[in-house]
């Protein structure tokens, strides 16, 4: 079973937040692609930093369309349940606990609120396929999966991701996955003390 955690990283996802926004003011449709999200933990904390950030009519627009091509365990149903145990919510600040979350039927369980579930799509989908799940994306963050790639397939994925933004979009990842030197010319680095990165050219 993938290893994530909700609040995972959480000052790149805000970074990502503060410069996306401004950038998909205005736009009737606000895309935001979660590339390998895995039971959806980030996929949520995605959701909760956003709509903390967000006007009520941005977040309407808003679409986060999480994907992984783990079919073998089932991760659409957990995303789009949203079921989690509550002892997996223990970094999670409590104010965004009481806003976000209640109680499961499942005894010990947590589900995240319609506010948010609604924003989010899951679907199957092979980042190695190298076919976008989307396009037109304000921001795409695929974090702690490129490291599975080798080298070369990790630059045929941000090549992918390159072409899936908006002109301008942002593209978030761990901070361990630095941006290869044969993109320099594809991806600026927008802040210092994380990889997120803007979209140059088209
Ligand atoms: C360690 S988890 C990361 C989850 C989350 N992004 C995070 O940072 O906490 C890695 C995820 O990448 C997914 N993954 C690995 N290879 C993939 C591929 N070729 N296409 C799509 N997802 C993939 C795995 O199924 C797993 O869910």
């Amino acid at each position: 079973m993938a290893f994530t955690f909700f609040m995972r990283d959480l000052p790149t996802l805000e970074h990502a937040a503060n410069h996306m926004i401004p950038h998909a003011s205005g736009r009737s449709r606000i895309r935001v692609w979660e590339a390998g999200s895995a039971l959806g933990q980030e996929t949520y904390t995605i959701a909760m930093v956003l709509a903390e950030r967000m006007n009520s009519f941005a977040f309407r627009n808003l679409t986060i369309e999480a994907t992984d091509y783990d079919q073998a365990n089932n991760f659409g149903d957990h995303v789009t349940s949203a079921v989690y145990p509550i002892d997996e919510l223990q970094r999670t600040p409590a104010e965004l606990v009481k806003k976000y979350f209640e109680p499961a039927e499942k005894p010990g369980h947590m589900r995240v609120t319609t506010h948010l579930r609604e924003r989010v799509r899951f679907r199957y989908h092979d980042l190695l396929s190298l076919q976008p799940a989307g396009n037109d994306y304000c921001l795409i963050v695929c974090k702690n999966v490129l490291l599975h790639f080798q080298p070369e397939q990790r630059i045929e994925v941000m090549k992918m991701f390159h072409q899936a933004l908006t002109p301008g979009g942002f593209l978030a990842c761990e901070n361990t996955q630095k941006m290869p030197q044969e993109l320099s010319e594809k991806f600026e680095q927008v802040v210092p003390d994380a990889q997120l990165f803007r979209k140059v050219g088209v």
